[in-house]
This record gives structure tokens, sequence and C-alpha cells, in this order.
């Protein structure tokens, strides 16, 4: 997968190159590149946002260097591939695994971070295939939430992560919750490994994970329980 990224703070993008995602550019999986919006900019002074027409409060990103940026990374004619364009925003439709999933599949994406109040309308509606959310709160730019996003993808490029059952095991994977893991040693602090995972039982272990899941999904997510189809034992765990 190839990703761009423009902004005006490319050094945000420097955790790119650790842990999972730096193994998986180290391995040529993730090509990713950094643009500085600035270098599109025309003026002395390098500006790239201006008052917002109708007033209010902060100032919104110029139309213009974004398209000459975004024309120069993503291309703008001929036949050749075009790649997703993303704009990370908190007006947007809300990130899951889901649209993780979605976004692995892509050969091309490309990230546009706003600043300020935002990006100017009429550019976004220009280029953007998909303005989204990371989540209800406002950070001040989009770069931590691509951050967010490229890490949930990197993820799920096949041969990332080592262990592809740690994927399908996931929170999310079969929409409920993760319940709580456990490694040596089998008494710590007084408090003990529930026996279940110690006995061998691999049925009953999965039981039991599914169980631990089922209950902490209806106590911390209960929207995310109803849109599962829960069989007659799953409800019995659920109501007790
Ligand atoms: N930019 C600012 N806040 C954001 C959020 N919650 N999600 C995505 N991009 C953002």
């Amino acid at each position: 997968m190839r990703v761009d990224v423009i902004t005006i703070f490319p050094d945000y993008l420097e955790p790119l190159r650790l842990s999972l995602l730096g193994k998986a550019r180290d391995r040529g999986m993730l090509r990713v590149h950094g643009h500085d919006l600035r270098d599109w900019t025309t003026d002395r002074h390098r500006t790239v946002d201006d008052t917002p027409y109708g007033g209010g409060p902060g100032m919104v990103m110029r139309p213009e260097p974004w398209d000459a940026a975004l024309r120069a990374v993503a291309g703008s004619d001929g036949p050749a591939p075009r790649p997703r364009v993303i704009v990370p925003t908190p007006a947007g439709r809300p990130f899951t695994q889901a649209y993780a999933a979605e976004l692995a599949a892509e050969p091309w994406l490309v990230f546009c971070c706003g600043r300020y109040e935002g990006i100017d309308g009429r550019v976004v509606e220009a280029w953007a295939d998909d303005e989204i959310s990371i989540g209800d709160y406002v950070l001040s730019g989009g770069e931590v939430a691509t951050l967010v996003m490229l890490e949930a993808i990197t993820r799920l490029l096949p041969g990332a992560v080592g262990n592809a059952e740690s994927i399908s095991d996931d929170s999310f994977a079969h929409g409920l919750l993760e319940g709580p893991v456990y490694t040596r040693p089998p008494e710590w602090d007084g408090r003990r490994v529930p026996d279940v995972l110690l006995s061998g039982d691999h049925g009953a272990i999965a039981r039991f994970r599914r169980d631990q899941a089922l209950r902490r999904t209806a106590r911390r997510r209960p929207e995310l329980l109803a849109a599962l189809d829960l069989d007659d034992r799953d409800q019995r765990v659920v109501a007790e």
C-alpha cells in the first residue's frame, strides 16, 4: 500500500518509523511519503490560512495550496490510478474497525491533515472521497487522527501482524469487546488467573472467553450488543 500525507507538520509522521508500522515499511508492505503543504504556497510568508467568510473565530486553510499539493501528489489528469483521498475531521463519518478493513484493501491513500478551523469546503468537495472522524472530541489537527487510522489499517495488511489469529480475536472483530487477558505467574498479589484458563480444555476456554466478552460489552458498550445476533446461551450470559 502507498500512503501520502499532506500536512504543515511533517515531523508529526516520525512515529510511523516505529514498531509495527516501521516493520511494515522495512518489508516494503507500506510506502509512506510525507509532504509539507507550505511547499505549494507562492507568497514570501508561505501562508496557508485566512479569516473565515461569514465571521467567527479562528482561521481557515486556503484552497489554493491544497489544490496545488493534491494535483502534484494525487495527480489530476490521465487514466492513471487515482488514490482514495481522506480528510480527517471531527465532522466526518466515524472511523471503525470495518472502515479500517475497507481502507486496508485500497492500493493508495492520501491523507490531508487540516489545522485551525479546517480546510476550505470547496477544495474538500473537489478532492475528498472520505471525511473521517476518529471520535467525538476535537484535536488540534488531522495529524494524530491520521496516525491512529494508519496504525489500525496497517495491522490489517496481509502478513503485517505475526499471528493472524491475534487480529481475528481483537476487540470489535466479532462485534464484542475483548475480555481481560492473563500471563504468568498463575497467582500475583493474591489474585489468581481463572482456573479454566489453566485447564487445557479448549472448548471450555473458548466459552469462558466469549462469556467474558459478552459481559464486558453489556456493561461498557450495550449499544454494540444490540447490533449482534445472540443465541439463547449468549442472551442468558448477558442477562446475568
Ligand atoms: N481533527 C480534529 N479532530 C479530529 C477528530 N476527532 N477526528 C479526525 N480528525 C480530527
